[in-house]
């Protein structure tokens, strides 16, 4: 594959991939190459927060996995931290919902993906909805919650509200696309419950990403 675009591309253009390696900081190529191998919708500034976001995790939960980049994001970024004890429990229905026409062959599509990546063994995957999955969650601390399912103002608040509980001081909530433009609904339901609850620190945003650190004195303990 040519590393670098062909003289007749604009100069602008042209510089952009080494631009963008440079910019995205440590691990720069390798956000760029996963960005760009990777099926999904994620802004390249939103694939360097997934990549980094577990590096430290032990307990993940993804509600909504799609065709499994944002896992095999967090995966890559944890393995490439050094972190060799995460799992991460994956949550989605993989067939048609309201939010969209998603499939049986997105479920083939993310089980291909996790394979191909060598990680089979790290993930748990749920095929169910995630209010039917909070039921049988076993009630551990999650230190990273990555929330991109249900994309109506009342399917984020439910899960918003049935997972957000779990996250251990110290743990992460994070939330793809709330923002107003094109998920109102989203970036409603996150100001109502994660931003008016006082156990999280202060909403931060990466691109269309909120996210908030729980802090010490919410959340679920260890026994
Ligand atoms: C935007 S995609 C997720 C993209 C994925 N996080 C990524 O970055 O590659 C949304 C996914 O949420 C799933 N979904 C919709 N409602 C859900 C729910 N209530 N529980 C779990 N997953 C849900 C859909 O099947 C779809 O695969």
């Amino acid at each position: 594959m040519p590393t670098t675009a062909p003289a007749s591309t604009p100069l602008a253009k042209r510089l952009r991939p080494n631009y963008l390696r440079v910019r995205l900081g440590a691990h720069g190529s390798e956000i760029c190459r996963l960005h760009n191998t990777l099926e999904g919708l994620l802004a390249i500034q939103e694939t360097r927060f997934l990549y980094h976001l577990a590096k430290d995790a032990k307990t993940v939960v993804e509600i909504g996995s799609f065709r499994g980049k944002s896992c095999v994001l967090m995966l890559e970024g944890a393995k490439a931290h050094g972190n060799t004890d995460v799992r991460i429990t994956c949550i989605d229905p993989h067939e048609p919902t309201h939010f969209g026409a998603f499939k049986d062959e997105d479920h083939d599509a993310f089980e291909n993906t996790v394979r191909a990546h060598g990680f089979s063994d790290r993930v748990d995957h749920k095929r169910m909805y995630s209010h039917d999955a909070v039921g049988e969650w076993h009630g551990s601390p999650i230190d990273v919650l990555w929330v991109d399912g249900d994309h109506s103002y009342e399917g984020a608040k439910a899960d918003f509200v049935d997972w957000a509980s779990f996250v251990s001081p110290g743990g992460v909530i994070a939330a793809h696309d709330t923002y107003r433009e094109r998920f109102p609904g989203v970036l409603e339901a996150w100001n109502e419950t994660i931003g008016a609850d006082d156990s999280f620190g202060e909403t931060q945003r990466c691109r269309t990403i909120a996210w908030a650190i729980r802090t010490s004195n919410g959340g679920v303990t260890s026994s």
